[in-house]
């Protein structure tokens, strides 16, 4: 796939203006990653320095990554417009301010337009994502005159991304260190993408499930989760309240996903997923889930003798089946893991599971199936039959999301 393609495929910020403030905060150093990653991420980026700014990182560093000029003087001659601020404001998708410091936060929830940033964020349209990652010593950040000023700018619909605790650069240790550049990326993803899922909860699993023989063994799949993660992610990135059940993966869900059942066998895959779907809008079953488990765990390690051996299974409880049985109005989607007759089996399922749809894929297609990130699906309906070329794993995600609201049309 063209390199471009590709990232418009996997990337939300793809063509995004995005307007970077960086402020006086050791965490300016982090603003340089969170603007190459945007950059990476095909967003075209235009950064504002403040003047303790630039004592911090200068403004050759953000220029050779985002091949912009960076902004700090109102005034500058080399300003295309009078107004540089101004345009700014209507050009950006995004207005990022990372990190923000306790004067500049105070300069914005007072109205304070004094220099290049806090007059571009003065002008910013009143539809324009604002996000605020403050970063700073803990007793400043804690001072009822900071936490008011953030009150203020999140009444006015900011979003306050909150720093995490740690050591700090003064040397003490709280609350206060700006949130990582990743994070920020999933946060600044979330502002410019359609929130077209918004309000619905969302219950997605993912992953394999591991069925214990005894304290040392177990049986298990190659499920790498990273379907389900990406449903999960692209859910919450538009908007829906996501509880991701899963089974034991080495993957890091987005810290946008608003709950996470980390589980381990099929029963208790069942029990967090029949509990969380009660109010659910929409269950998502992209786990590779175990249908036999060992009859008996044993308490004790099984050792080995002479004899040949064999494990005596049992049929797990089928977790989609057993919710459609009271299915009501809530949207049931499985997926469908083939080698073979792969429409005519996923068509089964779909009737069996009175499902409204089946994602099937084929483990032997080249790009689909397990550890890879991208896959091959066949979106079935009970009057469809949609097949999708090859794609990342996000965009199948979105696609299958995408259905989903149709479903309910
Ligand atoms: N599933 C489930 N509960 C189980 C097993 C599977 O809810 N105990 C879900 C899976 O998450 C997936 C769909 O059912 O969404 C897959 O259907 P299934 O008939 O179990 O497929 P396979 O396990 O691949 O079945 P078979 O061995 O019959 O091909």
């Amino acid at each position: 796939m063209d390199e471009a393609l590709k990232k418009k495929d996997v990337s939300p910020l793809f063509e995004k203006h995005i307007v970077l403030g960086v402020t006086g905060s050791i965490a300016a150093y982090k603003a340089a990653m969170l603007s190459s990653a945007l950059v990476k991420a095909g967003a075209l980026v235009r950064v504002i320095e403040t003047r303790n700014a630039l004592k911090l990182v200068g403004e050759a560093t953000f220029e050779g990554l985002t091949h912009q000029r960076v902004l700090y003087d109102t005034f500058s001659p080399d300003n295309a417009s009078g107004v540089e601020h101004v345009d700014l404001a209507g050009w950006t998708d995004a207005f990022v301010v990372a990190p923000a410091s306790a004067d500049v936060i105070a300069k914005f929830a007072c109205g304070i337009a004094d220099d290049m940033l806090t007059t571009s964020f003065l002008a910013v349209r009143r539809d324009t994502p604002v996000l605020i990652a403050p970063a700073m010593n803990t007793n400043m950040y804690e001072n009822p005159a900071t936490q008011e000023n953030l009150e203020k700018l999140r009444s006015r619909g900011i979003k306050i991304i909150e720093p995490s605790s740690g050591p700090l650069a003064c040397g003490t240790v709280g609350k206060g260190r700006m949130a990582e550049p990743s994070e920020l990326l999933f946060h600044i993803e979330a502002a410019v993408s359609r929130q077209d899922l918004s309000g619905k909860k969302i219950v997605i699993s993912a992953g394999p499930t591991a069925e214990d023989i005894d304290p040392v063994r177990f049986i298990t799949n190659h499920s790498s989760g990273k379907m389900g993660y990406a449903i999960a992610e692209c859910a919450a990135r538009r908007g829906a309240d996501v509880t991701l059940v899963s089974g034991p993966v080495s993957l890091t869900p987005s810290p946008l996903i608003k709950k996470v059942i980390p589980v381990r066998s099929a029963q208790d895959m069942y029990e967090a997923v029949t509990s969380e779907a009660k109010d659910a809008f929409a269950v998502i079953m992209s786990a590779a889930v175990a249908d036999y488990r060992p009859e008996n765990v044993a308490d004790e390690k099984l050792h080995k003798s002479d004899d040949d051996m064999s494990i005596p299974l049992t049929r797990t409880k089928d977790i989609l089946l057993e919710l459609s049985k009271n299915k009501g109005d809530i949207i049931l989607i499985g997926f469908s893991m083939e080698t073979e007759a792969l429409i005519e089996n996923a068509k089964e399922k779909l009737l069996k599971k009175s499902l409204d749809m089946i994602c099937a894929n084929s483990v032997k297609q080249q790009g689909a199936g397990f550890s890879v990130d991208t896959n091959v699906l066949t979106l079935i309906t009970k009057d469809e039959v949609k097949e999708l070329p090859l794609m990342s794993k996000r965009a199948c995600a979105n696609e299958i999301l995408s259905r989903l609201l149709e479903l309910k049309k």
